[in-house]
């Protein structure tokens, strides 16, 4: 019988695993090349991630087996993994982004982070890599939200929920084509746009969190950022709406740049989802009972800090939270590297 999760006391391990890609990650800011500073965040997550004491499954990761050396759906992780647990470890599903925002990274540009979700298993939905469109608000705007609803009226809700007017109201929305008329809609209604180029994962987390002046999040990116969002909306009382988008005419591209429709309904059909119109809440995403959520800032964003360097070690800056306990911890660590005459900074 594996132990019981107790994700508390995980949560620590995982701060470990998430600063660990953020430090590998940063250490490439601004040099141009998106890839390596991904291959480089993975390298070190992985590393990490097989220092923590659990059995764990990989249900969200850097793609298929055969497309991902690390990190792939189905890998087992962790120090109780590959047949090296005697039922001394817990059993826990994870959803990992070891670098969100790749270009960011590489451009040296704000909010880039290092990202992992946990829970017990099965909790956390194993979502394809497809687009996912989204609509995500804080705690009070809970439930006053429609993702078939006009933007006008969910913006005019969610206004009424934050007691202030439209035009007072911030969404941010990831700038591409294929969001010409979401953004002309939301123009319209008066509220004011913050357009993002890439990381629309921390951007739903800042729209959660009050006094980040961000107070929704609207439009298409990808699923698995989905789900690593619920799970961090489940710890904040925030709420996602999504649903998948496959439908080249609504991704704002030609038929060709996507999979067919019948390949992708097959392969939703593989997945256990048989109904590809379905609107996920964060329950469906995260339904886990214990969930965590850990993050690391790379560059400077609006609510992490990115990763800062010095003679004698690095200082990080991580947000953990976890449904089991009311703690949301906001962590800056000093990983000293100097011998003993090393002075810390406050
Ligand atoms: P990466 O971390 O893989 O670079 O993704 C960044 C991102 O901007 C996500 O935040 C977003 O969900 C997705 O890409 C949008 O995809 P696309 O760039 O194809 O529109």
């Amino acid at each position: 019988m594996a132990q019981e999760l107790n994700s508390v006391n995980l949560s620590l391990d995982f701060l470990s695993v998430c600063e660990a890609a953020a430090i590998a990650a940063a250490r490439t800011m601004g040099q141009g090349d998106r890839k390596y500073s991904d291959h480089v965040a993975v390298e070190a997550m992985r590393e990490q991630m097989d220092t923590v004491p659990m059995r764990g499954r990989i249900v969200i990761g850097e793609g298929e087996r055969d497309e991902a050396p690390m990190l792939y759906i189905g890998e087992e992780v962790g120090a109780g993994a590959r047949g090296r647990g005697d039922g001394d470890f817990p059993e826990v599903d994870i959803a990992v982004d070891p670098l969100e925002g790749t270009n960011l990274c590489a451009l040296g540009a704000n909010n880039a982070i290092a990202v992992l979700a946990a829970s017990e298993r099965g909790g956390l939905l194993n979502a394809p890599d497809l687009y996912m469109d989204k609509i995500v608000v804080g705690p009070s705007s809970r439930g006053a939200i429609d993702i078939d609803a006009p933007v006008k009226d969910n913006l005019k809700a969610i206004a009424r929920r934050l007691g202030r007017d439209v035009e007072d109201l911030t969404v941010i929305v990831l700038d591409r084509s294929r969001h010409k008329k979401l953004i002309q809609d939301v123009r319209d209604s008066g509220a004011r746009i913050r357009l993002i180029g890439d990381g629309d994962l921390s951007a739903g987390i800042s729209a959660a969190v009050a006094g980040t002046n961000i107070h929704a999040l609207m439009g298409i990116g990808g699923a698995p950022e989905g789900v690593l969002k619920a799970a961090a909306l489940k710890c904040l009382n925030g709420e996602i709406q999504a649903r998948l988008v496959f439908d080249p005419e609504r991704l704002g591209v030609d038929g060709d740049k996507v999979p067919p429709r019948a390949d992708v309904l097959a392969r939703l059909n593989e997945m256990g989802i048989s109904d590809p119109d379905k609107i996920y809440d964060t329950n469906d995403l995260a339904p886990g009972k214990k969930v965590i959520f850990a993050a690391t800032g790379v560059t400077d964003g609006s609510l992490l800090k990115g990763v800062r360097f010095f003679g004698a070690g690095k200082r990080t800056h991580s947000l953990i939270m976890t449904t089991e306990s009311r703690h949301i911890r906001f962590i800056d660590t000093v990983h000293v590297e100097g011998g003993p005459d090393t002075v810390i900074r406050f």
